[in-house]
């Protein structure tokens, strides 16, 4: 690299302090009592989102959205045809870019790291890693943006437009919004302090989108582990990377409507979870009402609410775990209670698997070669 961009130094700051901050974590076991009472999605301050959230996903048995597509559907077999330097002659400045408008964007909104890490889950979980997320409505597609999951609830879309349209005037039509999904997912991650991975590159552009799949692939906040282990199994992801990937709830925030049920009416029997610890779930009580509020937000990690660390599997062992779906991960004598242990003991090993399971993920059937196609706007099929 024959310059040094301001973000690379950044860059390096962070990782320098994960560093500092991986070793201080281990020698101050109780690093909670440091944050006592972050309530109400501060640093953030979103609040938004209006009008009901279904509550989270319809019929997960269902039909998978995946293969199906030229590149070989499905799976790829734990092998790519991706690589990360697929730009190298024809867009070099391409992470530059990627950078640049997300190192604004997040030190504007810290919340949008959140929101274009979980865009990638998001995308890749329905007919694969294709952008078939950014599809706005049209005649011939039905949005994504409208599924269960996703209403009221996936943002992030004005970010990728800004990269798009700058990566659009310095190469045109060379990089794909699959690719720069990938890209951000990962600088996201990075500018939150979390660890830095070479992003395999090359996906093309779907010319559809799947509701179904999207109401069908994506868990539920309520799920149980059973259901999140079945829903990643047919991503070809096992249980390690649903508890790598899962935390991701380092950091962003969840809305009451996704975790409502945990504090009035777990079981069906007007009773709480009681596996929640009592003092948080108070305080979620506190700010999620029995009825109503449902877009009123809680930190997932309201530790350390948009800085990427361990802090989320030391939460779950608290019995501190926001949504149904991160403390059934504690679940006993499972292999995913122990994964979480040692992430909560290892912030190191943590990232190391968390970088390879988005890999992974970045894998689930791209489209390649002459499938699909670069779109000219992440919004529509050109
Ligand atoms: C394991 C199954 C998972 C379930 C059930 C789940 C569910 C959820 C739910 C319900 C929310 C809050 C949405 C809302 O209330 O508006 C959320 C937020 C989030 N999820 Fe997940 N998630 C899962 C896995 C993942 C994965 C694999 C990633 C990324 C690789 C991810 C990244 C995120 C992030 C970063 C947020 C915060 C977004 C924001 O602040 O805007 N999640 N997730
Ligand atoms: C999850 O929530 C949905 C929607 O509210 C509900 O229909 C479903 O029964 C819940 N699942 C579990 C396991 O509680």
């Amino acid at each position: 690299m024959a310059f040094l961009k301001p973000y690379c130094v950044f860059m390096f700051m962070v990782l320098f302090s994960s560093y500092v901050i991986t070793l201080s974590v281990a020698d101050r076991p109780n690093v909670f009592s440091k944050f006592p009472s972050y309530w109400g999605g501060g640093g953030d301050d979103s609040n938004e989102g209006n009008g009901g959230f279904g509550g989270g996903g319809g019929g997960d048995d269902s039909n998978e959205g995946n293969g199906g597509f030229g590149g070989g559907g499905g799976y790829n077999g734990g092998y790519s045809s991706l690589f990360p330097g697929f730009y190298e002659n024809s867009c070099p400045q391409v992470d530059d870019i990627v950078m640049s408008v997300l190192e604004q964007a997040i030190s504007r909104q810290p919340r949008t790291a959140a929101a274009l890490l979980r865009l990638q889950f998001h995308d890749c979980f329905v007919q694969g890693c294709d952008a078939s997320i950014l599809l706005d409505d049209s005649s011939t597609i039905a949005s994504e943006k409208r599924s269960n999951a996703n209403r009221n609830s996936i943002r992030g879309f004005e970010v990728i437009d800004e990269i798009k349209s700058k990566l659009e005037q310095a190469c045109p039509q060379i990089v794909s919004c699959a690719d720069i999904v990938a890209l951000a997912a990962r600088g996201s991650v990075v500018l939150s302090g979390g660890p830095n991975w070479e992003v395999p590159l090359g996906r093309r552009d779907s010319r559809t989108a799947s509701l179904s799949a999207s109401n069908n692939n994506i868990p539920p906040p309520n799920s149980t582990l059973q259901n999140l282990i079945a829903l990643f199994n047919r991503q070809g992801l096992g249980e390690v990377d649903l508890v790598a990937l899962s935390g991701s709830h380092t950091i962003g925030v969840a809305r009451c409507v996704s975790f409502k049920q945990r504090l009035y009416n777990q079981n069906g029997n007007d009773q709480p979870d009681e596996t929640l610890e009592i003092n948080y779930f108070n305080n979620l009580k506190s700010v999620c009402p029995r009825s109503g509020g449902d877009n009123i937000i809680s930190p997932l990690d309201y530790s350390s609410p948009t800085k990427f660390d361990n802090a989320y599997f030391q939460l779950i062992i608290l019995g501190k775990g926001l949504l149904n779906s991160d403390q059934v991960l504690l679940t006993q004598n499972t292999r995913t209670m122990e994964l979480v242990q040692s992430y909560a003991e290892d912030a190191s090993l943590f990232f190391e698997d968390f970088a390879s399971s988005m890999v992974k993920m970045g894998n689930i059937s791209p489209l390649t070669g002459y499938n699909g196609e670069v779109r000219k706007n992440c919004r529509f099929i050109n």
